[in-house]
């Protein structure tokens, strides 16, 4: 049901398809953590600035924030969730977890996202290539060197991403 306000709208989240009746101001941030419940992409400044809402629209990185929702109308979206469908660790999510790349935590998902968009593109990336991919995503921790030994080691064990 729409009225002035909303609009409906399909949505492939994670490999699921959705019909969503979406406000017209709400971002995509806003759809996957209040209406599908998917919390995994964090909600730190809502402005465009920290990629802890970091998803993957179509394969490209965006800041979940700054998407409203009625322009993924159609799309696919890949979350952290998806990463782990069934609960087991992807290998990229291992590396981070060895390699000790969070330490809070809240900005993991997203740099973790950034990381699987880089690596779908380049499987052997330097670490300046590493740095410039995670370049929007902050961690207020500063746990900067182990997140980049996260992404190296997940290049570096050539494992399967997906
Ligand atoms: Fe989206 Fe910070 S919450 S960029
Ligand atoms: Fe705490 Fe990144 S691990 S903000």
């Amino acid at each position: 049901m729409t009225d002035l306000h909303t609009a409906e709208i399909a949505l492939a989240v994670n490999g699921t398809e959705h019909t969503l009746s979406v406000h017209h101001h709400w971002s995509l941030l806003d759809v996957l953590r209040v209406t599908l419940g998917l919390t995994g992409a964090k909600r730190g400044c809502d402005r465009g600035e920290c990629g802890s809402c970091t998803v993957l629209l179509d394969g490209t990185p965006v800041n979940a924030c700054q998407v409203l929702a009625v322009r993924a109308a159609g799309r696919e979206v890949l979350t952290v969730e998806g990463l782990a469908p069934a609960g087991e660790l992807s290998p990229l999510q291992q590396a981070f977890l060895d390699e000790d790349g969070g330490q809070c935590g809240f900005c993991t998902p997203g740099f973790v996202m950034a990381a699987r968009a880089l690596l779908d593109s380049n499987q052997s990336p330097t670490d300046d290539e590493i740095r410039e991919a995670l370049s929007g995503n902050l961690c207020r921790c500063n746990a900067y060197g182990r997140i980049l030994a996260s992404v190296r080691t997940a290049a570096q064990r050539g494992a399967q991403l997906v």
